[in-house]
């Protein structure tokens, strides 16, 4: 049984004082040991936040399908080992609308991010558009069948994460019923890519995850998690997630 998993996507914030957050978060993770916490700060950080601290995973918010190359300002994902990455977070909603990545792009990052010894968090998510039109389920699914890496003894080493974009930085979060229907849906299109394993991938949601929503959204039948934007870059509302989903336990 995989306990939940708190991850925070800092996206483009935090400066190496930042990293006081990341220390404190750390420092409280001692108190929460049935539940996994893990911080994807700015590429410049991961280094210095690996250095700083000892129970949370660290990772990068995404990595080119290449090893190498002549590809400037790009960070290949054996870059991302080598400072001391432990995952990477690849098709989030805003680099596949930011930067025009389809589902084959996204499943070549998380190929290259495997290969270089990486676990991986794989995003998908329908748009406001999408739901009003009644297709999230076939839009959402579709995504994960041709986002996922293939290959056999990949799924102990991947997370999805279901991020609604509408829900992303707006404060508003999908029904519990919604988030369920989702992560069904996603959890049958594992099984039948991956087979039996596919039941152990962790399904995460995310989409303004705060303190006071958590305890609610993570209770729903299939979501192993969260992935938090926002409410990740302080110490005391990431916290605020985990002690809403699994209360601190007595030193
Ligand atoms: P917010 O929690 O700020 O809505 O961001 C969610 C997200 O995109 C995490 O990857």
């Amino acid at each position: 049984m995989n306990l939940p998993y708190i991850v925070g996507n800092w996206k483009m914030n935090g400066l190496r004082a930042t990293l006081a957050e990341a220390r404190a978060i750390d420092r409280a993770a001692a108190r929460y040991p049935k539940v996994e916490m893990a911080l994807a700060p700015p590429a410049t950080l991961i280094s210095r936040m690996r250095e700083v601290v000892q129970t949370i995973d660290v990772g990068g918010q995404d990595c080119h399908v290449a090893e190498n190359g002549a590809y400037t300002g790009d960070i290949s994902a054996a870059m991302l080992k080598d400072a001391g990455a432990e995952f990477a977070i690849v098709g989030h909603s805003e680099r596949r609308q930011s930067y025009g990545e389809s589902d084959e792009t996204v499943r070549a990052k998380a190929t290259s991010a495997l290969d270089a010894g990486l676990s991986v968090i794989v995003c998908v998510g329908e748009t406001e558009a999408q739901r009003d039109a009644g297709e999230a389920l076939n839009i959402v699914t579709a995504q994960v069948a041709a986002s996922v890496p293939q290959g056999d003894d990949i799924a102990p080493r991947l997370s999805l994460a279901y991020e609604p974009v509408w829900a992303i930085g707006t404060g508003r979060v999908p029904s519990v019923d919604d988030v369920e229907a989702m992560h069904r849906a996603i959890r049958e299109t594992l099984v039948a890519a991956y087979g039996k394993p596919g039941k152990d991938v962790r399904i995460l949601y995310g989409g303004s995850v705060k303190p006071d929503n958590a305890a609610e959204l993570l209770s729903a039948d299939e979501v192993g998690g969260a992935l938090v934007g926002g409410a990740s870059l302080t110490a005391e509302s990431f916290i605020g997630i985990v002690e809403a989903v699994s209360p601190a336990e007595a030193e």
